[in-house]
Order: structure tokens, then sequence, then C-alpha cells
């Protein structure tokens, strides 16, 4: 319908289609052949008719009948070949759309699916692309159909009576006219804020039901949900606004394609003044035979503007996430000298945040060393962490493991460097075995076993019916978050990395547990260069060197002792923390 895009979505969609595309065009013409041969018994259907009403030889009658059937199943037949074309290459796109996103994916850093969320990608490379693979099998067929009938039925209504035919064309031009007004820029902007709220909506409903829990525990009510209630109310009002607009244009829309009817009834008034002819009676009765086709036509032209809307948006949402810079890898082959790790005037701030969540830290950790970060919670921790191993890439300063630039790492190299057990460790839906041979797929079970055994598991693995082969997540068998934590602490022993990053759990269920994964940590911190993130003071007593955290920057450092006499920050927290024992063991 020659709207202007910001891209060009056929040319996307043939490349993705590769070796495929000319079957979508392939696709496209034999759809367009169909239309014509729908067409043709109508021309067929006028001769009848004029036998009839012209008293001729009715013999001819069977003859045209059988042409119209014929034509009739062969158009058929072919829009099914039409179809066949299309939706081999449509597969061909969507599984192409799917793999290049999914390569994509793995080049991001891992950041992103924290900042944009795993669903958001989740549902563009299942959603986005399944609406792609929709539009080529059948609306892109339907768009050539769409097209040609048209033409075709011009054709047929000015060649037996121009003057009805005209007559036909004005209703049917002001239809056009008022759908045109429906498919405009405008209308684009629209859908992408329908797609949007409807975004919204659906990730807010994610949260609302992870936070029922609360909701009920402090007997709050739906409205405590606001964002979900916004997210609600906005889509409605989307969805009134949406309808109030389109309210004249189709309701102009549906009248005009509908009164196509009455204007014939008109024009028979109009020409019957001469006398009602033979021919007159035989133009009017094929004009109200045909005319509904416009109204078909139209409709049709309609609907495949309005999918080609959700096709661009589509498009659009695939493109944004292939559009994501991918962790830049400079590969120069350099080798770390040793399993050290330094930080120089590391600054970062996350995308789109107001205030730099690190800054201008400069720490260096010797191979072997045991250091403790602390900081109150939302000090940068974390991402202090997370950065060292890439999750993102600093703003500013640099990163080095054994001398090294972490950016002139291969992926690979850096990953067999640094082992990280997360602070909210999360074991994915698969048996324990697959779980932890993760980190080294040709694990044999008894390594695993091993790993296991020395992360302090086995009182876990009893407790399960398959032992390490059940899987977690399934039939009741779901871990504590201090369980999670210790099976992924075994991950990090099976992968054995020189330099260890632990990011404490910030709180355990019980002192057992506690004792249990103090016990996993201690072991596999031996020979290693640690870095632990710890919550629990008492586990940082003994570190080789403490790191004071507070909003962003690292404002103290040096052994438990030391700082506690200098009367810091770290002496209050300390303090604190003591109390909080004494309380918890007090009450
Ligand atoms: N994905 C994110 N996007 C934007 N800001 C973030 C993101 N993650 C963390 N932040 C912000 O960065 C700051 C540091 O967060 P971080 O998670 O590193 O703190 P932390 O010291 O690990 O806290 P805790 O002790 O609670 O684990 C906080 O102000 C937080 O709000
Ligand atoms: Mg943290």
């Amino acid at each position: 319908m020659g709207k202007k895009m910001d891209f060009d979505h056929m040319k996307l969609i043939r490349q993705y289609a590769g070796g495929h595309r000319h079957l979508i065009t392939l696709g496209r013409c034999i759809a367009a052949l169909s239309a014509i041969l729908v067409l043709i018994p109508y021309y067929d259907l006028w001769k009848i008719i004029s036998i009839a009403v012209n008293g001729e030889d009715t013999s001819r009658i069977s003859h045209y009948a059988w042409q119209a059937v014929i034509l009739t199943v062969s158009a058929l037949l072919i829009y099914i070949a039409a179809l066949m074309c299309t939706h081999i290459a449509a597969f061909r796109v969507q599984a192409n759309m799917r793999s290049s996103l999914m390569r994509r994916i793995l080049t991001l850093p891992l950041g992103v699916f924290d900042e944009d969320g795993t669903g958001k990608i989740r549902r563009t490379v299942n959603d986005s692309t399944a609406a792609t693979e929709t539009f080529i099998a059948h609306q892109l067929p339907d768009k050539a159909v769409a097209t040609i009938t048209p033409i075709g039925l011009l054709v047929l209504v000015f060649a037996f009576d121009w003057k009805i035919g005209l007559l036909c064309m004005i209703p049917a031009l002001i239809g056009f006219a008022c759908m045109m007004t429906m498919m405009g820029k405008g209308m684009q902007e629209k859908m992408k804020e329908y797609q949007n709220a409807l975004d919204t909506m659906s990730s807010e409903a994610t949260e609302y039901v992870r936070g029922i829990p609360v909701v009920k525990t402090f007997g709050q009510t739906v409205h405590s949900f606001k964002r979900f209630k916004s997210a609600i109310d906005g889509f409605g009002k989307w969805t009134t606004d949406y309808t109030l607009i389109l309210r004249w244009p189709m309701t102009a829309f549906m009248t005009c394609i509908n009164a196509i009817f009455a204007f014939i009834v008109i024009a028979a008034f109009l020409f019957s003044k001469d006398g009602v002819t033979a021919g007159l009676i035989l133009n009017i009765m094929y004009y109200i035979i045909v005319t509904p086709l416009i109204t078909v036509a139209l409709t049709k032209v309609a609907y495949s503007g309005e999918a080609e809307m959700t096709l661009i948006d589509a498009l659009r949402r695939v493109e944004s996430i292939m559009e994501i810079e991918p962790l830049e890898n400079r590969n120069t082959g350099k080798v770390p000298a040793d399993h050290s790790v330094e930080l120089r005037d590391v600054t970062y701030r996350y995308k789109d945040a107001l205030r730099d969540a690190v800054k201008h830290v400069s720490l260096r950790i010797e191979p072997g060393e045991h250091v403790a970060i602390v900081g109150p919670s939302g000090s940068g921790k974390t991402t202090l962490a997370e950065l060292i191993v890439r999750f993102f890439d600093v703003s500013e300063g640099e990163i080095l493991i054994g001398g090294v630039n972490v950016k002139d790492l291969p992926s690979e190299e850096l990953m067999r460097q640094v082992s990280f057990v997360f602070q909210d460790s999360r074991l994915i839906k698969k048996s324990i075995l697959e779980n932890v041979r993760m980190a080294k797929p040709d694990a044999t079970e008894a390594e695993v076993m091993d790993a296991l055994k020395k992360a302090q598991c086995t009182d876990i693995i009893e407790k399960l019916p398959n032992g390490i082969h059940t899987v977690i997540g399934e039939k009741g068998t779901y871990l504590s978050g201090g369980e999670q934590q210790r099976i992924t602490i075994a991950r990090a022993v099976l992968k054995d990395a020189p330099i260890l990053i632990l990011d404490e759990a910030t709180a355990f269920a019980d002192p057992d547990n506690e004792s249990r994964v103090q016990a996993a940590f201690d072991e596999l911190s031996k020979d290693k260069t640690v870095i632990m993130i710890a919550h629990r003071l008492s586990t940082v007593v003994h570190a080789d060197r403490i790191y004071v955290c507070d909003d962003g920057q690292c404002v103290e450092s040096g052994t438990h002792d030391e700082l506690m006499q200098s009367g810091g920050l770290y002496r209050k927290l300390f303090d604190e923390y003591s109390r909080s024992i004494n309380w918890k063991v007090g009450a």
C-alpha cells in the first residue's frame, strides 16, 4: 500500500529468507494467478444469465457451468500451491530469525538480561518471530490476492455496463478513502502504543503474581499494586481511545461497502426510464451477484494493511535486539600472567540510571589473596563483582586479570579464569547432575558427586527421591535458598577456576544451613584468589583484607583489626552486626 517506513520490511524478510526468498515471490505470483482465475467464472455466470434472459440455446449453459467449476477448483488448487510456497519460506524465515536472535543473544553482555528483562527477550524470540511467520505464510499471498482482485473487478464491472459500473464505484471509492484514513502513519504509532501497553500490562501482571505472597501476608489489596492497576488502566484507556478514533471511519467504511447494493437499485431506477430491456435486467442481476465481491476485496485490502502494521512492529522488536551492541572482544591472544585482579579507577553507571553505581574504585587483589567486600545494601558490591566478569563493561577505567584488560581476554578465557557464585543463585529446571555439570560438560558422574560432597550437599542429595538425577522444581522437589546456593557452590568446585567471586546470599534460613554454606565456601576457597561479598560480617574476620563500600565508593580497606581500630564505617557496621547477632541469640 506504499506506506512510508523507517526501514524496508520486505527487504529484511528477504534477507532472513536467504535462499528461500524466491519462494516468497513465487508464492505471491501464484496467489495472484489464482485471484485472476477466480474471477473468470463471473464471466461464465454473465454468459449463463445472458443465455437465460435472451432465451438463447440452453445447451451452452452446461459448457459455461463446467468451465466455471473447473476454473474455480483449479484456482483453489493453485492457491493451495501458493500457500505451500509461502509456508515453506515462512518457516525458514522464522527459523533463521530465531537462530540469528539466539546467536546475537549469546554475544550480549550478561547484564542485558537484568536490564531489559528476560521476559521481553523471550516474547520477542517467540511471539515476534511467530507473527512474522504468520504474515509471510498467510498475509503475503492474501495481499497478492487483495491487490489483484480489485483490478480484476474493475475490468469485470466496467466490461458489461460502464454506467452501472461507475455508480458501483462511488461507494466503493468512498469506502476505500475511509479505510486509508484508518491505515495512516498515525495508526502505525497507535499500533506500537498498543503493543507497548500490552507489554507493560503483561510484565506488571507477572510482578503482581510474584508479589501475591507479600500482598496476602501484609493484608493489602490489589490497589497496593498501583503499577499493575495503572498498566491496566493505561491499556483500557488506549483501547477506548483507539476505538473512538476508529468509530467514524469504520462506520463510514462499513456503510459504504454495504451501500453498493443500494446504488444498484438506484441505477436500476435511473436506467429503466428508457424501458426495461432484457440487457438491463441481465446486467442488474449480474451486478447484484458481482458487487459484493468489491466489498470482500476492499475488506481484504483493509486487513492486509493491519497485518502489515503488526508485522512491522514485530520486525522492529526483533531488530531492537539485533541492534544491542555485543560485548566487544578484542581477542589479542594475551594470556593472564597470574591470578591477580586489579581495578583501576573503575566507574559504572547503569543504563538510564541517574547516578553511578560504582565510583572511581581502584584496588588490587594479589594472587591467592582472600579479600572481602562489605558495605551497606545498595552500596555497589554486586555491581563491582559483576563488572569483573563483564556482565557490563566499565563506563570509565579498566579491570585487569593477571595484568590483562578483561576486554582483551576471549570470553572463554575469562570464564576459565573466574567462577562466580551469585547472590540469588537460581538453578535451572534440570537434574542436579546436569545443573552441576554445566560448569564442566565432560565431567563424569563421580566428579560431580565429589564436587557435591565438597560443597556439603550430601544431605540434600540423600533427601531427594532420585538422588542427583532428581529434576529440580518438579513434583514438589524444591530447594531452599541456602540449599540452592550450596548446589551452585558445587558447580564452582567442579569448575575449579583460579579466581573465585562469591556473592553471599543475604539471608540463610537456619544456622545449620549457614554453617554448611560456610564450610562449602571454605573448601572452595582453598588455594584461590577469592573475592567474597559478605553480609554476615563474622565470615570476613579472617580475610586478608577487607574493602568497605559506601555509595559506590571504596571508603576503607585493611584487616579486621586495623579497621576496627580506625573506627570508621566498618566499625559501625560490625558493631551493628554484633548487636543483631546478640539480639537474635537473646530473643
Ligand atoms: N540492573 C540495574 N539497573 C539499574 N540500577 C541498578 C541495577 N542493579 C543495581 N542497581 C543500582 O546500583 C546500586 C548498587 O547495587 P548493587 O546491587 O551493586 O548493591 P549491593 O551492594 O550488592 O547491595 P546488596 O547488599 O543489597 O546486595 C544500587 O543503587 C542499585 O539500585
Ligand atoms: Mg548485592
